[in-house]
């Protein structure tokens, strides 16, 4: 899965994955479409105001987190990081760490798509004309090949921020995180962002801005679905919808058929019955006491956390070991 994906000719798939995978999740009972399908100029675009809309406060607290603990976060990573990070990066939030990092040996920001990776290494580099960068144009969700580092690191720390590792279920969040782990090394560690779990209001709030950016967000992907592949979803008989699940403890954001209709994909017929729902997107959430039991299922401990006073969101140092969380 890709979380970025900006330049309409650069990392847009071919037509026909975009047709194989609409047609694979529509084939499936209760019918979804993969995430990732969010993620073309557009989405791109909405996601930034997303991150915007004064109910979506993911990324501000996660941005204020790393302010007020940039130097607690910068002593625990240590001097002389090779810094990967997961996703070609925010501006903000990876300046924040760079900025407090002794001595970093070197930034590998790892993205599929390779105009937005090539932008922000050129914004990075305007900052910290000094730094090493070492872009890697990858899918982060597959085994990497690390480029050698520029001097011997003392240890590799994987950068995940924005909570992104919520919108993978927890089985496939658990193969990422021992993925991470296996890239690490022995004295690595994985800085990540997750979100907390919270009242409920809160987080459907988030997920169902007042503006409907989130629902401009989430039906582009039916816009964008009818553009790679000439299918006719029309985009007014469809709605978004996003709700918590208290027991899965996650945001569930589907696309909901208004009415008894069929669509053209390909060339096959997709019907949907009235109120028929396509999953979309799961969103995760995670108490710190979750969280710590997901990261010891990918044999990993918490070392360091840190939240809000509001318990809005939570940051984690995670390090090889498992059981007891160490804050
Ligand atoms: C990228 N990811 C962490 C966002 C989230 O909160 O799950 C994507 C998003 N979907 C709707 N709003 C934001």
């Amino acid at each position: 899965m890709s979380m970025q994906a900006v330049g309409d000719d650069d990392r847009r798939p071919p037509v026909n994955e975009v047709l194989e995978a609409a047609q694979r999740g529509l084939g499936l009972r209760p019918k979804r479409l993969p995430s990732w399908l969010f993620y073309d100029e557009r989405g791109s675009e909405l996601f930034e105001q997303i991150c915007e809309q004064p109910e979506y406060y993911l990324t501000r607290s996660e941005i204020a987190l790393l302010h007020e603990h940039r130097d607690d976060i910068a002593a625990t990573l240590g001097p002389d990081v090779r810094l990967v990070e997961y996703g070609s990066g925010h501006a903000l939030k990876t300046r924040v760490l760079l900025e407090a990092m002794a001595s970093p040996v070197s930034w590998v920001p790892v993205e599929i798509s390779p105009e937005p990776l090539r932008l922000s290494v050129q914004r990075m580099a305007e900052r910290f004309p000094e730094l090493p960068m070492q872009p890697l144009c990858a899918d982060f969700s597959r085994p990497l090949r690390l480029p050698i580092p520029p001097r011997a690191p003392r240890r590799t720390v994987v950068y995940f921020p924005g909570s992104t590792i919520g919108n993978f279920d927890a089985r496939t969040a658990i193969q990422l995180l021992r993925k991470m782990r296996g890239e690490m090394g022995d004295a690595g560690g994985i800085l990540v962002g997750a979100d907390l779990k919270k009242d409920v209001p809160r987080l459907e709030a988030a997920y169902n801005d007042r503006a409907g950016v989130t629902a401009a967000f989430t039906l582009n992907m039916l816009t964008r679905i009818n553009r790679e592949t000439g299918s006719d979803f029309e985009l007014s008989k469809f709605a978004h919808r996003a709700r918590y699940n208290p027991m899965a403890g996650r945001i569930e954001t589907h696309i909901v058929s208004l009415r008894e209709q069929q669509v053209r994909l390909g060339r096959q017929l997709v019907k949907f019955h009235e109120d028929e729902a396509m999953l979309v997107e799961y969103s995760c959430k995670y108490s710190t006491e979750d969280f710590a039991a997901l990261a010891g299922r990918a044999g990993l401990r918490v070392h360091a956390r840190w939240t809000d006073p509001e318990g809005l969101f939570g940051l984690y140092y995670l390090v090889r070991g498992s059981g007891i969380a160490a804050t």
